[in-house]
Protein backbone atom coordinates (compact mmCIF):
# COMPACT_ATOMS: atom_id res chain seq x y z
CA UNK A 1 0.00 0.00 0.00
CA UNK A 2 1.27 3.44 -0.90
CA UNK A 3 1.96 6.32 0.87
CA UNK A 4 -1.37 8.70 -0.52
CA UNK A 5 -3.39 5.48 -0.11
CA UNK A 6 -2.11 4.96 3.31
CA UNK A 7 -2.53 8.55 4.13
CA UNK A 8 -6.21 8.70 2.70
CA UNK A 9 -7.40 5.56 4.24
CA UNK A 10 -6.48 7.31 7.56
CA UNK A 11 -8.00 10.45 7.14
CA UNK A 12 -11.22 8.34 6.35
CA UNK A 13 -10.71 6.17 10.20
CA UNK A 14 -9.95 3.28 7.92
CA UNK A 15 -6.74 2.59 8.49
CA UNK A 16 -6.78 -0.80 9.64
CA UNK A 17 -4.60 -4.14 11.47
CA UNK A 18 -4.48 -6.98 9.00
CA UNK A 19 -4.62 -11.03 10.09
CA UNK A 20 -1.80 -11.99 12.44
CA UNK A 21 0.78 -14.22 10.57
CA UNK A 22 2.32 -17.33 12.58
CA UNK A 23 1.68 -17.93 15.78
CA UNK A 24 0.19 -15.91 17.99
CA UNK A 25 1.30 -16.56 21.53
CA UNK A 26 -0.37 -14.73 24.85
CA UNK A 27 3.13 -14.10 26.06
CA UNK A 28 6.63 -14.31 24.37
CA UNK A 29 9.80 -15.24 26.84
CA UNK A 30 12.41 -13.82 25.47
CA UNK A 31 15.32 -15.30 26.07
CA UNK A 32 18.74 -13.59 28.34
CA UNK A 33 19.98 -10.25 26.65
CA UNK A 34 23.29 -9.68 25.77
CA UNK A 35 24.82 -7.44 27.72
CA UNK A 36 27.90 -6.82 26.52
CA UNK A 37 30.03 -6.63 22.95
CA UNK A 38 28.75 -4.46 20.13
CA UNK A 39 30.57 -2.05 18.61
CA UNK A 40 32.51 0.25 20.83
CA UNK A 41 30.00 3.37 21.78
CA UNK A 42 32.06 5.92 19.53
CA UNK A 43 31.73 3.98 15.94
CA UNK A 44 28.30 3.35 16.93
CA UNK A 45 28.09 6.99 17.20
CA UNK A 46 29.82 7.40 13.91
CA UNK A 47 27.40 5.05 12.15
CA UNK A 48 24.17 5.93 13.45
CA UNK A 49 21.23 7.52 11.23
CA UNK A 50 17.73 6.86 9.57
CA UNK A 51 17.34 4.56 6.97
CA UNK A 52 13.78 4.45 4.85
CA UNK A 53 14.09 1.26 3.41
CA UNK A 54 13.98 -2.27 4.41
CA UNK A 55 14.03 -6.35 4.02
CA UNK A 56 11.28 -8.01 4.88
CA UNK A 57 13.38 -10.83 6.80
CA UNK A 58 12.19 -11.37 10.30
CA UNK A 59 14.71 -10.30 13.27
CA UNK A 60 15.40 -13.65 15.48
CA UNK A 61 14.12 -13.85 18.61
CA UNK A 62 17.67 -13.28 20.39
CA UNK A 63 17.90 -9.98 18.30
CA UNK A 64 14.80 -8.72 19.13
CA UNK A 65 15.61 -9.82 22.77
CA UNK A 66 19.30 -7.57 23.07
CA UNK A 67 17.45 -4.91 21.26
CA UNK A 68 14.46 -4.11 23.83
CA UNK A 69 16.72 -4.41 26.53
CA UNK A 70 18.97 -1.96 24.60
CA UNK A 71 15.88 -0.03 24.33
CA UNK A 72 14.32 0.48 27.93
CA UNK A 73 15.67 -2.79 29.50
CA UNK A 74 16.39 -3.20 33.60
CA UNK A 75 20.01 -2.48 33.87
CA UNK A 76 21.11 -2.84 37.03
CA UNK A 77 19.70 -4.03 40.72
CA UNK A 78 16.49 -2.72 41.21
CA UNK A 79 14.43 -1.17 38.68
CA UNK A 80 16.82 0.99 36.86
CA UNK A 81 16.45 1.08 32.74
CA UNK A 82 18.96 1.99 29.81
CA UNK A 83 17.23 5.44 29.61
CA UNK A 84 16.10 8.19 31.88
CA UNK A 85 13.00 9.41 32.92
CA UNK A 86 11.84 12.61 35.17
CA UNK A 87 11.54 11.54 38.44
CA UNK A 88 12.05 8.08 37.57
CA UNK A 89 8.10 7.68 36.25
CA UNK A 90 9.45 5.08 33.89
CA UNK A 91 6.18 6.28 32.04
CA UNK A 92 6.71 5.25 28.58
CA UNK A 93 5.57 2.25 27.69
CA UNK A 94 6.85 0.07 24.61
CA UNK A 95 4.12 -1.57 22.13
CA UNK A 96 5.99 -4.35 20.14
CA UNK A 97 4.20 -4.64 16.83
CA UNK A 98 5.42 -8.17 14.85
CA UNK A 99 3.73 -10.03 12.05
CA UNK A 100 2.42 -12.32 14.86
CA UNK A 101 0.58 -9.63 16.37
CA UNK A 102 1.29 -6.78 18.89
CA UNK A 103 2.62 -6.42 22.15
CA UNK A 104 3.89 -4.38 25.21
CA UNK A 105 6.78 -4.79 26.87
CA UNK A 106 7.40 -6.09 30.54
CA UNK A 107 11.36 -4.87 31.67
CA UNK A 108 10.74 -6.20 34.05
CA UNK A 109 9.91 -10.02 33.22
CA UNK A 110 11.78 -9.24 29.97
CA UNK A 111 8.74 -10.76 28.07
CA UNK A 112 6.14 -9.43 25.80
CA UNK A 113 2.39 -9.41 26.66
CA UNK A 114 0.28 -9.89 23.85
CA UNK A 115 -2.31 -6.70 23.48
CA UNK A 116 -3.76 -7.09 20.09
CA UNK A 117 -3.90 -11.01 18.10
CA UNK A 118 -3.35 -8.92 14.67
CA UNK A 119 -0.78 -6.99 12.65
CA UNK A 120 -0.69 -3.75 13.62
CA UNK A 121 2.09 -2.61 12.09
CA UNK A 122 0.66 -0.95 8.93
CA UNK A 123 -1.36 1.05 11.07
CA UNK A 124 1.84 2.44 12.76
CA UNK A 125 2.38 4.76 9.89
CA UNK A 126 1.80 6.81 6.48
CA UNK A 127 5.01 5.87 4.71
CA UNK A 128 5.37 2.56 3.11
CA UNK A 129 7.64 0.44 4.68
CA UNK A 130 5.55 0.04 7.64
CA UNK A 131 4.43 -2.65 5.89
CA UNK A 132 7.41 -4.50 4.94
CA UNK A 133 10.19 -3.98 7.88
CA UNK A 134 9.29 -6.51 10.61
CA UNK A 135 9.20 -4.61 13.23
CA UNK A 136 7.56 -1.35 14.54
CA UNK A 137 7.95 -0.02 18.01
CA UNK A 138 5.35 2.37 19.61
CA UNK A 139 6.05 5.27 22.32
CA UNK A 140 3.27 5.54 24.56
CA UNK A 141 2.75 7.34 27.39
CA UNK A 142 1.14 6.23 30.83
CA UNK A 143 -0.06 9.22 31.97
CA UNK A 144 -1.14 7.98 35.39
CA UNK A 145 2.21 7.26 36.26
CA UNK A 146 3.54 11.62 35.83
CA UNK A 147 1.11 12.14 38.82
CA UNK A 148 4.04 14.29 40.65
CA UNK A 149 4.98 15.88 37.19
CA UNK A 150 3.42 19.52 36.55
CA UNK A 151 0.61 19.05 34.40
CA UNK A 152 2.32 21.28 31.67
CA UNK A 153 5.60 19.68 31.77
CA UNK A 154 4.51 16.05 31.32
CA UNK A 155 4.12 16.22 27.58
CA UNK A 156 7.64 17.30 27.27
CA UNK A 157 8.79 15.11 29.59
CA UNK A 158 7.84 12.03 28.13
CA UNK A 159 8.58 13.38 24.89
CA UNK A 160 12.21 13.32 25.90
CA UNK A 161 11.58 10.05 27.71
CA UNK A 162 10.76 8.15 24.04
CA UNK A 163 13.68 9.93 22.52
CA UNK A 164 16.12 8.74 25.28
CA UNK A 165 14.80 5.09 23.99
CA UNK A 166 15.06 6.05 20.68
CA UNK A 167 18.09 6.83 20.64
CA UNK A 168 19.07 3.42 22.39
CA UNK A 169 17.57 1.87 19.68
CA UNK A 170 19.41 3.92 16.69
CA UNK A 171 22.79 3.55 18.49
CA UNK A 172 22.03 -0.70 18.83
CA UNK A 173 20.31 -0.72 15.07
CA UNK A 174 24.19 0.78 14.32
CA UNK A 175 25.80 -1.46 16.29
CA UNK A 176 24.60 -4.46 14.73
CA UNK A 177 23.91 -3.55 11.06
CA UNK A 178 20.49 -2.98 11.33
CA UNK A 179 17.98 0.08 9.70
CA UNK A 180 15.94 2.00 11.76
CA UNK A 181 13.89 5.25 11.75
CA UNK A 182 11.98 6.83 14.46
CA UNK A 183 8.49 8.84 12.99
CA UNK A 184 6.38 11.27 14.18
CA UNK A 185 4.14 11.04 11.04
CA UNK A 186 1.56 8.93 12.20
CA UNK A 187 -1.88 8.04 12.87
CA UNK A 188 -2.16 8.18 16.70
CA UNK A 189 -5.49 7.18 17.04
CA UNK A 190 -5.54 4.38 14.66
CA UNK A 191 -2.40 3.14 16.55
CA UNK A 192 -4.38 3.88 19.73
CA UNK A 193 -7.39 1.69 18.32
CA UNK A 194 -5.84 -1.06 17.62
CA UNK A 195 -3.43 -1.82 20.57
CA UNK A 196 -6.89 -1.12 22.31
CA UNK A 197 -4.99 1.98 24.25
CA UNK A 198 -6.93 3.93 27.59
CA UNK A 199 -7.63 7.47 27.86
CA UNK A 200 -4.68 7.63 30.15
CA UNK A 201 -2.33 6.17 27.20
CA UNK A 202 -1.18 8.48 24.64
CA UNK A 203 1.11 7.93 21.33
CA UNK A 204 4.18 9.93 21.12
CA UNK A 205 6.46 7.86 18.27
CA UNK A 206 7.18 4.99 16.28
CA UNK A 207 9.99 3.43 15.46
CA UNK A 208 10.51 1.02 12.42
CA UNK A 209 13.09 -1.51 12.91
CA UNK A 210 14.42 -4.15 10.52
CA UNK A 211 17.55 -5.42 8.23
CA UNK A 212 18.56 -3.10 5.47
CA UNK A 213 17.32 -4.31 1.66
CA UNK A 214 19.69 -7.13 0.37
CA UNK A 215 21.70 -5.61 -2.25
C1 LIG B 1 10.84 13.58 16.64
C2 LIG B 1 11.26 13.01 15.31
C3 LIG B 1 10.29 12.67 14.39
C4 LIG B 1 10.64 12.11 13.16
N1 LIG B 1 9.65 11.71 12.30
C5 LIG B 1 9.98 11.11 11.13
C6 LIG B 1 8.95 10.60 10.29
O1 LIG B 1 7.75 10.68 10.57
N2 LIG B 1 9.33 9.97 9.16
C7 LIG B 1 10.65 9.83 8.80
O2 LIG B 1 10.93 9.25 7.76
N3 LIG B 1 11.64 10.30 9.59
C8 LIG B 1 11.33 10.92 10.76
N4 LIG B 1 12.32 11.34 11.60
C9 LIG B 1 13.74 11.13 11.25
C10 LIG B 1 14.38 12.43 10.75
O3 LIG B 1 13.85 12.77 9.49
C11 LIG B 1 15.89 12.21 10.70
O4 LIG B 1 16.38 11.97 11.99
C12 LIG B 1 16.56 13.43 10.10
O5 LIG B 1 16.28 13.57 8.73
C13 LIG B 1 18.09 13.36 10.26
O6 LIG B 1 18.58 12.17 9.66
P1 LIG B 1 19.46 11.13 10.49
O7 LIG B 1 18.60 10.53 11.57
O8 LIG B 1 19.89 10.11 9.48
O9 LIG B 1 20.60 11.89 11.07
C14 LIG B 1 12.01 11.91 12.83
C15 LIG B 1 12.99 12.27 13.78
C16 LIG B 1 12.62 12.80 15.01
C17 LIG B 1 13.69 13.15 16.01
Amino acid sequence: MNTLTRFALGLMGQLRPRPAVGTVLPTLSLPRPEQHGGLPLMEALRLRGSAREFSDAPLPLPLLSNLLWAAYGVNRTGDGRTAPSALDAQEIEVFVALPSGAYRYDAAAHALHLVAASDVRRVTGYQDFVDKAPLDLIYVVDHTRLGRVPVHQRESFASVAAGAIAQNVYLFAASTGLATVLRAWIDRDAIARALGLSHDEQVLLSQTVGYPPKE
